[in-house]
Parts: C-alpha cells; structure tokens; sequence
C-alpha cells in the first residue's frame, strides 16, 4: 500500500474502544461523548478488517484507546491476531494508560505482544489525580512493572504541561531509564479538549534537561514520528514528538482505524472513509479492499495542527485522541 506521496503504508493503529476508565485533562472533559455501543465494531469486525488490512501489507498493529484494556474480552483480539505473527504481521503492540497492565501484562505477554506504550506524564500522586481527574497512580505503576516482568519492551509517553508536570521531567527521565524503558516527550496537540494554555513547548524542556544530562542526537527512529537523543547518563532514549515546533508528515506511514469502524488517514484531519457501513452491508472482502485502497490516494501530506497550540478552526475542531487512538 502506497498513498499519493509515495510513502509506504505497513501501519495500522486500531482503536478498541473510545471510552477510558480516566479523564486526561487534555483528552476529554466531563461532557466527552461516546460513540453507542452498537455503533462500536464488535472483536470479530475489528479482526477481519485486521486481516484485510495484512494482506494489503500492513506489518505492525497497534491497539489504541481510548483505554483498550476495559473493552470486554480484549485478551482474544490480542491473542487472535497474535496468530498472525511471522506470517505477514512483524509487530502487534499496545497503548494503554497501565491501570489494567497488572492484570493483563501476562496474557498480553503471551498472545505475542513485545511493546507496550504506556501514558505517564507525572509520579506525583497527587498531580496524576489532578491531571487524569480519577486516576489512582499507585495502579499504573504496578502495572508497569507487571509488564516488566512478562518481559515486554516499555514506552513511556509523557504530555507535558506547562505549571503541571514540568519540574518533574528530569526525575521521569531518571526513573525511565533506571527501568530500561524509553521515556518520549510530547508536547500537546490541538486535539479533543487539548487546552492551549498548558501548551509548553519541547524545545524549553530539552534546554533544561541539557543542564543535568548531556544529550547526544541520534539518527535512531522506531515505527513513528519520535525522533530519539541519547542520555550519556543512563545510556537510555529519550524520545521527542513536536508535531507542532517540528513537522513529522513526511515519513508518515500509518493509518488509523476508529472503534466506530471508520478509517483515518491523519491523526489532524476529520476526513476518513466508514468501513463499518461495508462490513454491515455484507460487502465482500474486495470491495473493502477498493474502498481502503481509495481512501489512500486521498491521505494528506500533512496535518492542520498550527503552532501555538490552537487549530485554525478553534480548539476541540478536531477529535479527541480517545476517539481517534494515540
Ligand atoms: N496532545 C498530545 N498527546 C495526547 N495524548 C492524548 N491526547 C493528547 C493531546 N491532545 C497522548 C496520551 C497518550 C498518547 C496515546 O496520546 O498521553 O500517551
Ligand atoms: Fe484515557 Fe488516554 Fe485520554 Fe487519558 S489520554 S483520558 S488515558 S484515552
């Protein structure tokens, strides 16, 4: 799969479900809605758009939230397209808020998955009450490291927020790395109920960390947008996402499927094509294939996100990453 800029297409992130056990001040607010539950696509509709999607040549899947891990039964769509490893599929991977990992990092270990992206923006418990509304820290640590002893490979994404977490970085920087897991800094999109008022950007950060730690660039890249620095320190990786300071389109590969069932081509636009109106008229498999294959020669270049932490058309213009996947 190519779309109309010659970038290859071998990533699909899929979105289990778009609700969440918290409330990220800079996700959703108290009047988020969710889509119904029959709109949602069922586990067995999210597999065969999976399947599809392989054979056209997507090799690494990510299961996105909203929060994955509270959608009943999650563990067989793990365990189900686990059975696609080594034929076709090269990665299946996870992003979770970790306040189920304690429970399910063992069965997650063994359908296959070898990643987890787990959000941590602070190791203040009062502060990560104060950011995700209802969160309970002491959970989402102990699911870290439940999923460092089922031997998975961790990601720490960090939103930072201006007045809220950004004193705490260096000391999240050093508790990443004393536990093998990468930390990634993210400076927050103009998505869902992003406030611009947190807005603080990445730039500001990295010249204070350059105080304590020496940071060396690298030409490492994973699957996605982050470009990485070495810490000579730890000898760990710290990653950057600045969508906003540093634009990351050009090596986008990657395709989002919502839990309604409707396809995005970029995590900044509203455009996207309804695969749940195929699947539910009995369409067969190739005139899904058509409709994706349509859809990308119609993926932009690039986002709308404007710098300074607004979009164009005002903040909350586009969808919230709960309903979208991060
Ligand atoms: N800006 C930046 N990051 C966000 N996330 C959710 N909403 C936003 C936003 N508006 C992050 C979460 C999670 C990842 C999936 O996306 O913290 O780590
Ligand atoms: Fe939930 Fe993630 Fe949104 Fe926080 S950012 S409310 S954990 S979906």
């Amino acid at each position: 799969m190519q779309d109309a800029f010659g970038r290859r297409i071998d990533y699909l992130r899929v979105s289990a479900t778009d609700r969440c056990d918290l409330r990220c001040s800079y996700c959703m607010n108290d009047e988020t809605r969710f889509v119904s539950r029959p709109e949602i696509l069922t586990l067995e509709e999210i597999e065969r758009l999976c399947a599809l999607f392989m054979r056209m040549g997507v090799q690494k899947l990510r299961i996105t939230g909203g929060e994955p891990l509270i959608r009943r039964n999650v563990l067989s769509l793990f365990e189900n397209l686990g059975q696609w490893l080594g034929r076709g599929l090269s990665e299946l991977s996870l992003t979770t808020n970790a306040t189920r990992l304690e429970e399910y990092a063992g069965g997650l270990a063994l359908a296959g998955v070898n990643r987890v992206n787990v959000s941590l923006d602070t190791l203040d418990a009062a502060t990560f009450k104060a950011i995700t509304r209802q969160g309970n820290l002491a959970k989402v640590l102990a699911g870290i490291e439940a999923a460092r002893a089922a031997g998975l490979r961790i990601k720490l994404n960090c939103v930072l927020m201006k007045g809220v977490n950004e004193h705490e970085i260096a000391s999240l920087l050093a508790w990443s790395h004393e536990r093998g897991c990468d930390l990634v800094l993210i400076e927050t999109m103009p998505m869902g109920e992003a406030r611009s008022d947190l807005f603080l950007p990445l730039d500001t950060v990295l010249e204070r960390l350059s105080q304590t730690y020496r940071l060396e660039e690298t030409d490492e890249r994973t699957n996605g947008p982050a470009r990485y620095l070495r810490v000579l320190e730890t000898g760990g990786r710290l990653g950057l996402i600045a969508p906003l300071s540093h634009h990351f389109c050009e090596s986008c590969n990657r395709v989002r499927l919502t839990a309604a069932g409707k396809l995005h081509l970029c995590l900044g636009r509203e455009d996207g094509v309804d695969l749940r109106r195929l699947l539910r008229a009995n369409e067969g498999d190739q005139a899904i294939e058509d409709a994706i294959l349509n859809a990308l020669t119609v993926k932009p270049r690039g986002h709308d996100f404007v710098a300074g932490g607004t979009l164009s058309q005002g903040p909350g213009a586009v969808r919230a990453m709960s309903a979208t996947g991060g």
